[in-house]
């Protein structure tokens, strides 16, 4: 008889059987772009439809996929409605850039995010974790994981990034962070509606000022590094920072790319991964039976190999239950695209100017694609089953020539946090425990994830 627990399904909006009125669909827009996505987007190869911003198109069919973000890349500029949320903040930052500056800025870029270099960072990784995991001990409470883990990624990030040495009083840089992706990141109804420029974005406004501080915040630290790299460039910390700086010239970056980059990098680079870790733990909390081979994989590698370095490959199930939750909950649910010539793909007509929506919210849960899609199955992930999933089936960090370029950082950030968190705590839910995924620039758990945390035996 199979004895196998029933896989868990964790919450997500159900698709939706009518689509929705103009007004409703603003509304949804506004609370939660996830909510609106219908049978149709989970069941279909790509869904061509005029919206009210103009043509559409849906694309779940991996070839399609790669057609649109490999292939053909150069047909695909950045969505409008994309660029519009995030270049005001992001600028000339890599997430942002197009054309020339993209590539220049890619190429000098790429040398800062090599394997030495991302080796380079297990140590301060490992320090910012266990320095981070002190305030559970005797934690007999609920915290909330959601909320913690962005501190830690922050923390993680801001020792990588600036080794500590942030301008302006403590505490500070981390509390403007906060606000500034809270205040300008949202989706705003009248991006999607096309609106001009000329009306005012009520969700952003308040941004404003924030990010003039900010602004002002990393560029006083550039300054200060400046200075060390002249004066004692012996002892300079061999951060992101240091690297990027080695980086600006004539061929590489100017020094308000640097800047942007920075920007972009604390952007992109912290609430992402603190995401998936809280999803992560959140699943491994309600499919207690996947969470003792994880345990027993990570007490076994932490008491063999010191080096944080190694345990990306030495966990293979940690690795795993990581990468499920990237599935469910990827941090980054929706790659935009806008195509720049009227294309083609197979009887596909994707005409100029069409909005190219690549989500991998949508095909990851995608009914032709997976089998049980709702379901948290980490054993997808494992060893002779990964090597089956087609490359464009699973994007958490894109594909093609914009492929995220802190993946090899986020994966071995993130097994590092959960091996130190799972090798000396269990977390648990309590009643309160009721997340629910909405789309802001991240994937968030709504309600945030309270849960119980004890020491393990
Ligand atoms: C789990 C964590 C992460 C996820 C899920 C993620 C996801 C993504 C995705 C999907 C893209 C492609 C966007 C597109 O094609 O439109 C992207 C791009 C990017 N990511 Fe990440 N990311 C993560 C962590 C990071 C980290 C840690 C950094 C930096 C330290 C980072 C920096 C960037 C940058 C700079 C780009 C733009 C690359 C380009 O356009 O050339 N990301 N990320």
């Amino acid at each position: 008889m199979d004895t196998a627990p029933a896989p868990f399904i964790p919450p997500a909006p159900k698709p939706r059987s009518t689509p929705p009125s103009t007004l409703q669909m603003i509304r949804i827009v506004y609370r939660n772009p996830l909510e609106l996505w219908g049978e149709p987007s989970y069941n279909q190869p790509w869904i061509s439809v005029s919206g009210i911003g103009g043509p559409l198109v849906i694309a779940n069919d991996p070839g399609l996929i790669r057609h649109v973000l490999v292939d053909n890349a150069r047909n695909y500029k950045m969505a409008a409605v994309r660029q519009k949320i995030l270049r005001p903040i992001l600028r000339d930052g890599l997430l942002t850039a197009e054309g020339e500056v993209w590539r220049r800025s890619r190429k000098a870029m790429a040398p800062v995010f090599t394997p030495r270099h991302i080796f380079g960072f297990g140590q301060p990784m490992l320090k910012r974790t266990l320095e981070f995991v002190e305030r559970y001990e005797g934690e007999t409470g609920t915290v909330d994981i959601a909320r913690d883990m962005t501190t830690l990624t922050y923390e993680i990030l801001a020792e990588t990034l600036f080794s500590g040495e942030i301008a302006g009083e403590p505490g500070s840089f981390g509390r403007q962070v906060d606000h500034l992706f809270e205040t300008m990141g949202r989706v705003d109804p009248l991006d999607l509606l096309r609106a001009p420029d000329w009306l005012p974005r009520i969700t952003r406004i308040r941004g404003r000022k924030t990010m003039a501080y900010f602004r002002k915040i990393v560029s006083d630290t550039m300054t200060m590094r400046k200075e060390r790299l002249e004066h004692e460039p012996d002892t300079v910390p061999q951060d992101f920072l240091t690297l990027l700086l080695r980086a600006e010239g004539p061929d590489g970056l100017a020094r308000a790319e640097i800047e942007d980059n920075i920007i972009t990098f604390i952007g992109a680079g912290h609430e992402t991964t603190a995401r998936a870790l809280g999803w992560t733990i959140y699943c491994l909390a309600e499919a207690s039976w996947e969470r003792a081979p994880i345990e027993a994989e990570i007490d076994a590698v932490l008491a063999r190999e010191p080096d944080p370095t190694k345990w990306l490959d030495a966990m293979p199930l940690t690795r795993a239950a990581f990468e499920e939750a990237l599935r469910l909950y990827p941090p980054a649910p929706s790659i935009n695209r806008e195509a720049i010539e009227t294309d083609r793909y197979q009887d596909l007509e994707i005409r100029k100017g069409s909005q190219v929506l690549v989500m991998p919210w949508t095909v990851h849960r995608h009914r032709k694609l997976w089998d049980q899609p709702e379901a948290f199955i980490p054993a997808r992930f494992h060893p002779g089953n990964r090597e089956k999933i087609d490359r464009y089936q699973y994007l958490p960090f894109g594909a093609g020539p914009r492929v995220c370029i802190g993946a090899s950082f986020a994966m071995q950030e993130a097994i590092i946090a959960l091996a130190i968190l799972l090798s000396r705590f269990r977390f648990d839910t309590v009643a309160e425990t009721k997340p629910w995924p909405v789309q802001k620039l991240t994937t968030q758990p709504q309600g945030g994830l309270p849960m119980r945390v004890t020491r393990r035996g």
